[in-house]
């Protein structure tokens, strides 16, 4: 509302003879308690005007009423001034603004951004981590895209190393031959099933070892298996026909059910980067840093960046033997990124486990004066627990993103009948509506909160018809459009001049859209859009409950009630779209 800030501006130097920016007058909505719409933070004024903030408010209040035919009226709370915008301007905007199609289009920003995110191990399933991984970097992706960055989505697969080889060499030999053909098992399931067995067999043999007297220690390194499937690893890098053979195989069913998963849960990626094509890369930057002073060499013959005096500690970046570490790989990988896209923004979206990874490589990256190294940012986000208990990758009992799709669509389809919602469905469409809710109840849960803060994910809740979630959501939206269905919008031009509070709020809602998206995108929050849509739809259904529509006894003001109705159902879908969420025409 840059009209007010500007008369604001205007304000404070007639009054009080300062100049003051713009962009330093903070504007808010107005609380709920108070009267008005938009309300200006009069307080820091008090400076200038040397009079009571009460005073100083009524002061520009008074001027802005004056100066403004928006503003019909005003009332000062403290150091608050609450500003009743007229009627004409809030259906204005509702014609102007929120209805035509250019609403809250972003124009391109001429910036590329890269959104790496996924990035799986193929030893194993996806799981509940996976899934907020996947629907945050989608999110963030869409959300982006709409603030008018390009973007590209990458998914960094680590496809080689000896977590695959542990699942290979189990599946060699207690496989018989199996494929998800032959067990009609998902790929990425059956290889994540050898990777089990390994384990259960790797420690039968620690135990026997343990037994005959070793140490712990011992037995884990001695075991046969441990000692296999890294000369396995060896082979591997040695290009090993047969070993290259078996891993491509599997990995390809790994990929297969992967696949199925990312449609199920909606996420698409522009590009594939997979370890086994930059596992070896780094190596060169290590040389560059060390010429640059920026790392130095042990006498063991290892490289390390000194990072004490940022707060960090030293970290290996090359071991003593010349084999690249983690870092190693990931500085490598940072190049190869950027040689590809030269984009001007680069995010990982990574569990908080690798706060301090990120932290050191994005240090070392700045330190090295890489092109792009400003732009780099870690989406990172906490760990998702079930109310049962918490989640470990490293455990057995992790939850599977497939059985957990399935049981949110299974629970989506017992509230959905419970409540008659499907009567006069078809099979297919019903079906369709119950991925529709399932999905739309898991993926709002996991995006409304902070990505930051662990979360407790409750399947039940989730699909709350009543509640703060996705399906009330998704039902306020098949509201709107059965609404419109049963009427026709004529389009006639509208005279209504006077709006029943309801209305009122829900424009002055509507209109925040576009302030919403840019706010998500800077902050890379997707909770902000979920939040804000949440709002959108309770007071739509406020005003549905409060004014009637179809019934109403006037025919502009059911025309003009329409409008907003198909107004609030756009950025109802809208919004829900950056969250990856779909919305039913009906349910
Ligand atoms: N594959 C890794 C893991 O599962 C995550 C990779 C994150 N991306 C990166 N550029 N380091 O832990």
């Amino acid at each position: 509302m840059n009209f007010i800030l500007d008369a604001t501006v205007k304000a404070v130097k007639h009054l009080y003879d300062i100049d003051i920016a713009a962009a330093d007058i903070n504007l808010q909505e107005t609380r709920k308690e108070f009267e008005g719409q938009v309300t200006v933070v009069t307080f820091p004024f008090t400076k200038f005007s040397k009079k009571s903030p009460e005073q100083t408010g009524t002061e520009v209040g008074e001027f802005l009423k004056n100066e403004l035919s928006e503003v019909s009226g005003f009332n000062v709370v403290k150091g608050f001034l609450n500003l009743s915008i007229a009627d004409e301007y809030w259906i204005n905007q509702l014609y102007n603004e929120i209805l035509p199609d250019t609403f809250a289009v972003v124009p391109a920003n001429g910036q590329k951004v890269m959104v790496e995110y996924s990035s799986p191990n193929t030893n194993k399933p996806l799981h509940l981590g996976h899934v907020r991984n996947n629907l945050l970097g989608f999110s963030i992706s869409e959300i982006l895209g709409a603030a008018g960055y390009e973007v590209i989505k990458a998914n960094l697969v680590n496809d080689r190393g000896i977590h695959i080889c542990k699942s290979m060499l189990a599946w060699q030999k207690f496989g018989n031959g199996e494929t998800p053909e032959s067990t009609r098992l998902k790929g990425d399931h059956l290889v994540g099933k050898y990777y089990v067995i390994f384990d259960q067999e790797y420690k039968a043999q620690i135990k026997e070892l343990k037994d005959e007297g070793q140490t712990e220690e011992e037995a884990k390194k001695n075991a046969p298996l441990i000692k296999e499937a890294q000369e396995m690893l060896q082979q591997w890098e040695a290009g090993n026909e047969e070993v290259i053979s078996l891993w491509k195989t599997m990995n390809n069913w790994v990929y297969g059910g992967f696949a199925e998963t990312y449609r199920k849960l909606g996420v698409t990626f522009d590009k594939f980067y997979y370890e086994s094509d930059t596992y070896l890369l780094g190596k060169d930057i290590v040389d560059e840093g060390l010429a640059k002073g920026v790392f130095f060499r042990k006498d063991d013959g290892s490289v390390w960046i000194d990072l004490t005096s940022e707060g960090l500690d030293e970290k290996l970046v090359l071991r003593s033997d010349g084999t690249s570490v983690y870092m190693t790989q990931d500085m490598g990988t940072a190049q190869l990124k950027y040689n590809d896209f030269h984009m001007d923004k680069s995010i990982y979206v990574v569990g908080n486990e690798q706060d301090y990874h990120f932290k050191v490589l994005f240090t070392i990256l700045k330190k090295l004066g890489k092109d792009g190294a400003d732009g780099l940012f870690h989406l990172s986000y906490g760990m998702v627990d079930l109310p049962t208990g918490k989640m470990k990758s490293r455990e057995g009992t992790v939850v599977d993103a497939d059985d957990l799709i399935e049981k949110m669509e299974q629970t989506a389809k017992e509230q959905t009948e419970a409540m008659g919602k499907v009567d006069g469905f078809g099979e297919d469409e019903k079906q369709q509506l119950y991925h529709t809710i399932g999905m739309g109840a898991l993926k709002y849960f996991l995006l409304k909160v902070d990505p930051k803060k662990r979360l407790l994910f409750n399947p039940e809740e989730s699909v709350d018809f009543q509640g703060h979630t996705g399906p009330f959501i998704q039902y306020t939206h098949a509201r709107i459009r059965s609404v419109l269905s049963r009427a026709k919008i004529t389009n006639a031009d509208v005279t209504v001049s006077q709006l029943a509070p309801e209305e009122r709020d829900l424009i002055v809602s509507l209109t925040q859209f576009p302030e919403i998206i840019k706010a998500a995108a800077d902050g890379y929050s997707p909770a902000v859009i979920a939040n804000y849509v949440y709002e959108v739809a309770k007071i739509y259904n406020k005003f549905y409950h409060e004014c009637s529509i179809l019934q109403a006894d006037d025919e502009n003001v059911k025309e003009f009630r329409l409008q907003l109705s198909a107004a609030s159902g756009k950025v109802i879908n809208k919004g829900m779209k950056l969250l990856g969420i779909d919305v039913p025409e009906r349910m």
